[in-house]
């Protein structure tokens, strides 16, 4: 009888989900693959192209001597990373106040992110800089490496200017990079502070650009109008079928962000992202093939 109800159940769940064959969710690998690699290292886009991600996603900080580098905090995060001794550090450091040489001396491996026990630890690991990720694709021999795309985050906050570029400098450095591997169109420049965005539009128009939210209600359409983005990237639970729907009827595509499990995924399928971000491209991927929507 159990047997019965969990089938009839999942016929159930399976009939009320959208699916539509036509359209494919594109997988971004979170900071490569959060859950099981340490993260925005080589190791873990490594790991992401290796199972498959439609996108790797990464976040940038700027260096003293302006070297894009791929951090998501414009810290040295001491959870994550040891210092020059391969000690703890006692306080983080901010990038901006670092050349890359000395940047380079820091191991971000070694460590297991405490929120991600089943990272495995890569010792060794250095902080990338962002041409070393385009690097790391152009000198891979494998099938997905020749199609995957970047999503690219430029991490800048209005209320903290001493630790980034201005945002026009910011852009500038970013789009001249993205031009000297030739892979401006396979990026997304992604940001919650538009006038990134804005200035890479600019500067460039082949790269797309996605303007994130966080959880506050704004008009989503207004929001992507007011910067020409071609993607919203919403947090996964400020988004809803309705605004998806607007979204989409506007020209622009939808990329929530971060879903790690199958409740969340199954959200997000039935209201039709364009793209999920998640910490687990594998499970993802492999779940996404199990709905033979992939
Ligand atoms: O790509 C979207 C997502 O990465 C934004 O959140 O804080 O992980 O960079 P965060
Ligand atoms: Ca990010």
């Amino acid at each position: 009888m159990k047997q019965i109800k969990t089938i009839m159940f999942c016929t159930f769940f399976l009939l009320t989900i959208n699916f539509n064959a036509a359209a494919k969710i594109s997988v971004h690998g979170h900071r490569g693959a959060r859950a099981v690699r340490p993260e925005n290292t080589l190791s873990a886009f490594s790991y992401a192209l290796d199972v498959g991600v439609d996108f790797i996603e990464l976040d940038l900080a700027v260096t003293k001597d302006n070297k894009l580098v791929v951090s998501h905090d414009p810290f040295v995060d001491p959870v994550i990373c040891l210092d020059d001794q391969k000690k703890r550090f006692k306080a983080p450091v901010a990038i901006r106040g670092l050349t890359l040489k000395q940047i380079k001396t820091y191991d971000c491996g070694s460590l297991i992110n405490p929120r991600f026990k089943n990272q495995v630890k890569q010792p060794g690991q250095k902080i990338p800089t962002l041409s070393e990720v385009f690097d790391l694709v152009k000198n891979s021999k494998l099938n997905t490496a020749k199609t995957v795309q970047f999503n690219i985050e430029t991490k800048i906050k209005p209320s903290i200017p001493h630790l980034s570029p201005s945002p026009k400098d910011f852009a500038k450095l970013l789009v001249h990079e993205i031009k000297r591997h030739g892979m401006s169109k396979r990026v997304i420049v992604q940001s919650f502070d538009y006038r990134t965005l804005k200035w890479v539009k600019k500067l460039e128009p082949k790269i797309k650009i996605s303007q994130l939210t966080h959880e506050s209600m704004v008009d989503l359409v207004a929001a992507a109008k007011a910067i020409d983005a071609d993607y919203i990237s919403p947090n996964q639970y400020w988004i809803t079928k309705g605004m998806v729907k607007r979204l989409h009827k506007n020209g622009v595509l939808v990329a929530p962000w971060t879903a790690n499990n199958k409740p969340s995924w199954d959200y997000l399928i039935k209201i039709g992202v364009d793209a999920i971000i998640t910490d687990d491209p594998k499970g993802l991927i492999t779940y996404l093939k199990s709905l033979k929507l992939r």
